[in-house]
């Protein structure tokens, strides 16, 4: 995986290789990637009290990264989004190896993103605002974009919404919406070649302008052809002709150009 620049308002950013030093559970993220997502969390002006990760894996790349930082505040809990039951059982018992000084501050949820949020969100004490969210979950770009919207009403003001992909099909569809919405401000960092999505709310509600303005852009890339062989064409057809492919294409297809 390619390694880019640590951004410079990344203040808390540790160096790669005492990160990569302390690592003991597998993930996906970069050592850049994993500072980068720390430092949001230590350097908050506001303290982190809830934080919300969907895609947790194995629990190395984003989880423990996210816990350490809360632990290191001495505030806040993160809720782990898993929809794989092997994968979630080795995280949570990784988890619980790695960090048991922060293991009371987790909660492992399992289940699909699109059904678990809604329940999460009910669950929370009314009034309630999440602070922190990190979005790594399914290649499905519309995913990404889902989730979003069932978060963003709870995020606070102030509050920060990271997405892991950014430069691929994966989260590309949902830098370019919430890049529209007015009520946000959004940035990608090229700290891998995947891309990290950083989105600030900075007002409660997007204008009506804006808001349509988003819901057209995201129409649009629905209606590009690949999307529209992806959406329809039942999946096992999919894979036969991705395997046809010469591997490069069948990449570039699947994982998309950049933005
Ligand atoms: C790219 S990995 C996450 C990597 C992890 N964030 C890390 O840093 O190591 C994506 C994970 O999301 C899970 N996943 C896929 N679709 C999901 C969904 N709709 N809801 C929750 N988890 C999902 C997969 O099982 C997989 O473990």
């Amino acid at each position: 995986m390619k390694v880019g620049l640590i951004p410079t308002d990344c203040p808390n950013a540790m160096d790669e290789k005492a990160v990569t030093a302390k690592d003991i559970i597998e993930g996906q993220l970069n050592a850049g990637e994993r500072a980068f997502i720390t430092s949001a969390i230590l350097d908050a002006p506001v303290k982190t009290q809830v934080a919300l990760e969907v895609g947790t894996w194995l629990g190395g790349g984003s989880t423990l990264h996210i816990l350490r930082a809360l632990h290191a505040n001495g505030v806040g809990h993160l809720w782990g989004v898993e929809a794989s039951k092997d994968i979630y059982e080795r995280m949570t018992a990784n988890i619980r190896a790695a960090v048991p000084e922060a293991a009371d501050r987790f909660t492992p949820i399992f289940g699909f993103s699109n059904k678990v949020l809604p329940v999460w969100l009910n669950g929370l004490p009314a009034g309630a605002e999440v602070d922190f969210v990190f979005l790594d979950g399914g290649d499905n770009p519309y995913e990404q974009v889902e989730e979003f919207k069932l978060l963003s009403p709870r995020i606070r003001v102030g509050g920060v919404l990271m997405a892991h992909d950014a430069r691929t099909r994966k989260g590309k569809w949902l830098a370019h919406y919430v890049g529209l919405l007015d009520n946000w401000e959004t940035e990608v960092f090229d700290i891998s070649s995947e891309g990290v999505f950083r989105a600030r709310k900075i007002k409660p509600e997007p204008s009506a302008a804006s808001r349509k303005a988003a819901k057209r852009k995201l129409n649009i890339m629905r209606l590009e052809p690949m999307e529209l062989v992806a959406r329809f064409l039942p999946s096992p057809v999919c894979g036969l002709i991705l395997r046809a492919l010469p591997k490069r294409l069948s990449r570039r297809l699947t994982l998309g150009a950049g933005i």
